[in-house]
């Protein structure tokens, strides 16, 4: 039976009939919308609607569906069900008779909804902290395993200075762990049950609207019943957080394919996790990191959809708000993939460390050191800069670098610089001077991973804590 065919005296056009229907995605909100019916259905006999005998049949009914969805694809399969809602409604009618109608005693399709996308996101947000808490830890294994080992730092893509491989891994650990706190701060903020808005005034009945929600594991109810059934904010800020998060994966992606390339030679592919040509007989690919670039354009693709749905809707529940699904289930999966395939990568990866140090230590990345050393002794940095700039352009037509210059050339430059210059070249000294918090001192480095882990452990556990 149809949830509203009373008033209607023509069947629907077939076409349309299927064309509108939703539930060949939604029924993946099947749980939570079992787990909302459950709540709803206690508080319809704490408000005098079910007798306790009702309740339990209908509690009953509720749980056989739950767990013929568990075990059967084939049970999810009809092709007469409008929506989830819908589906669930049919199901316990058929196993517990006329009864099964009362569950929708006082209740809309419309707060039913809002509440199972809350639950969906705010489940998808906690596998998702714990996905990136083991992605994150990856990271944090290879800065440690990289030791003292240097590699340049790039500005515009042109050499820069020579940083710890470390703290250059540690940059991408500090973008994923703000990932993580934007999916904290979206979860703190949709935590609240829309149970007992109705469609669009409110409840009907007298719902103990704080129970169904502490039930739920939601923190309170909704304020106001319009906003709650129209309300689609929560999936906002969670595909803007995917967004984001999926631009870092992106980057690091862009990353390790050029150091990949023979250019650069600072990563050696894993083999498990890349393809063949199939005309080229030498060629290894990255697919797995071109794949991540590429799935990026889809969660901003899902980003733009919902947020462009949303502009144009008036208060408040509307049909266009089924189009929300989609976007949201499309870009959830795409970042739960991808989360554990780049941990699998990321382990397996070979950095090669000889190479990546070579090239840390050529190209005039201590020139700034130098220009450092004569401001230690009074020179205008400006003046400083200058100097060193002309040491710089000497070096490269004879093709030397600082280190190769003799003390008197170096006196030509700056008469103040002395035999102590030389070792203020080196690599190790040229790292140790960005002694700062932040900075990729080593020791600096060492406490910077320390805190890192602390604050990744964290995030686990408040994630396994939720789930
Ligand atoms: N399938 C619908 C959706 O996703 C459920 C709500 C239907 N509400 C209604 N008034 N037709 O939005």
């Amino acid at each position: 039976m149809k949830m509203w065919s009373g008033r209607f005296r023509q069947p629907l056009d077939a076409d349309f009939e299927q064309w509108q229907r939703s539930f060949e995605f939604d029924r993946r909100l099947l749980r939570h919308e079992v787990a909302a019916s459950r709540a709803y259905a206690k508080s319809l006999k704490n408000a005098g609607v079910l007798s306790s005998d009702e309740l339990i049949t209908i509690l009953q009914g509720l749980e056989q569906i739950a767990d013929k969805a568990a075990s059967s694809t084939d049970f999810l399969e009809d092709d007469e069900a409008e929506d989830v809602h819908h589906f669930v409604e049919k199901q316990l009618v058929a196993l517990v008779g006329d009864t099964g109608y009362k569950l929708h005693s006082g209740r809309s399709r419309n707060e039913q909804i809002a509440t199972d996308l809350r639950l969906y996101v705010r489940a998808a947000i906690d596998q998702m902290r714990s996905d990136l808490a083991a992605w994150l830890s990856a990271l944090l294994d290879r800065a440690e395993q990289a030791g003292n080992s240097a590699m340049p730092a790039y500005t515009h893509l042109q050499r820069a200075e020579p940083v710890l491989i470390s703290h250059w891994l540690l940059a991408y650990v500090q973008m994923f762990l703000r990932d993580g706190g934007r999916l904290a701060d979206c979860r703190s903020r949709l935590n609240l049950s829309p149970l007992g808005s109705g469609a669009v005034a409110g409840a009907t009945l007298p719902l103990d609207r704080r129970t169904v929600a502490e039930e739920l594991g939601f923190d309170a109810p909704t304020a106001n019943s319009i906003d709650a059934t129209s309300d689609r904010d929560f999936v906002l800020e969670f595909l803007s957080a995917l967004s984001v998060l999926a631009v870092h994966l992106s980057r690091w992606a862009e990353e390790m394919i050029l150091f990949s390339s023979q250019e650069f030679g600072f990563v050696r592919l894993p083999e498990a996790y890349s393809t063949g040509s199939s005309a080229m007989p030498q060629k290894m690919n990255p697919d797995l990191l071109e794949l991540t670039r590429g799935k990026t354009a889809r969660v901003i693709g899902g980003a733009t959809a919902l947020i462009v749905t949303m502009k144009g809707l008036s208060l408040a529940y509307n049909k266009d708000l089924q189009e929300t699904q989609q976007p949201l289930f499309d870009a959830t999966g795409t970042v739960l993939s991808l989360l554990p395939l780049a941990s699998g990568w990321m382990k397996a990866v070979e950095f090669n460390y000889e190479r990546m140090q070579e090239a840390a230590q050529s190209g005039f990345m201590n020139a700034w050191a130098a220009a450092t050393y004569l401001v230690r002794r009074g020179v205008p940095f400006r003046l400083a800069h200058e100097q060193i700039g002309k040491a710089v352009q000497t070096c490269i037509e004879r093709k030397r670098e600082l280190a190769d210059l003799t003390l008197e050339e170096l006196r030509q430059v700056n008469p103040i610089i002395d035999q102590d210059f030389y070792s203020c070249l080196d690599l190790q000294s040229v790292l140790e001077i960005h002694d700062v918090p932040g900075g990729t001192a080593p020791a600096r480095v060492r406490q910077a991973l320390a805190e890192a882990r602390r604050k990744v452990e964290h995030m686990r556990e408040e994630a396994h804590a939720h789930a």
